[in-house]
């Protein structure tokens, strides 16, 4: 179902209340929540308002859903975003799981991540993703010869090396992305919903990767606005 704001902050603002009621709920049930989230740009205004919700964040363990293959500290890391905007360099690092491992390419640290995250509590309590002009989510690119693995391997996390994206990179599998509790696109933008609503549509998940999500069988929400 889609929840349409007309202003971004009110939207993003909404967002957080609605994964704050949801990691809240896992941690009564469980004892533990379990959020994983994209990186990219749209969420950097989620992540401080994410941050100063009352979840108690020593009780939800945080992976991302993709990373691109650079230094931590680069402004193109996912993980920098995670440690700056969301924990906001909270001493929560026991929490958080990130991709990027000190090898020298994807496919030489995805073992070690395959390990790490295998050991999070799936099903994930809230899968945050994003989406491209391409319809690509995680880092899921459309028609990629990686893609092809990517959707059907069961590793929880994949190698990648999209000819169309600047970084080689790390992702949760579509198997991983699907095994979740709740999935919530988060997107603006007129081009993007565009996009959206052709993902929609039928149609191969290989042309539009971001369909592989929105026709799982778990609740989704997408989040838009203009
Ligand atoms: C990444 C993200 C990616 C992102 C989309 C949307 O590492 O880039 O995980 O999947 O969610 O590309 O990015 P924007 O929010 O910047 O449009």
């Amino acid at each position: 179902n889609w929840v349409v704001r007309d202003q971004r902050d009110t939207l993003m603002r909404d967002l957080a209340a609605d994964i704050c009621a949801r990691l809240h709920g896992a941690i009564q049930q469980r004892g533990i929540a379990f959020l994983a989230v994209s990186g990219g740009s749209t969420v950097k205004t989620l992540f401080p308002l994410l941050a100063n919700t009352p979840i108690d964040w020593a009780h939800v363990r945080i992976g991302l859903v993709d990373d691109r293959w650079v230094d931590e500290f680069s402004a193109d890391s996912n993980e920098r975003l995670v440690r700056e905007l969301l924990l906001q360099n909270k001493a929560v690092d026991a929490q958080f799981v990130p991709m990027k491992t000190p090898h020298a390419s994807p496919e030489a640290g995805v073992a070690q991540r395959n390990q790490d995250y295998a050991a999070l509590p799936w099903p994930c309590d809230v899968m945050l993703l994003g989406m491209g002009e391409d319809a690509h989510t995680a880092s899921l690119f459309p028609c990629s010869e990686e893609l092809g693995r990517a959707l059907t391997t069961d590793d929880v996390v994949v190698a990648v090396n999209p000819t169309t994206a600047p970084y080689a990179r790390m992702s949760l599998s579509l198997a991983s992305v699907i095994n979740s509790r709740y999935i919530v696109v988060l997107t603006c933008g007129a081009s993007k919903r565009a996009v959206l609503e052709a993902a929609l549509k039928d149609g191969p998940v290989a042309d539009m990767p971001i369909r592989g999500a929105l026709r799982a069988t778990a609740p989704c929400a997408i989040y838009y606005a203009p």
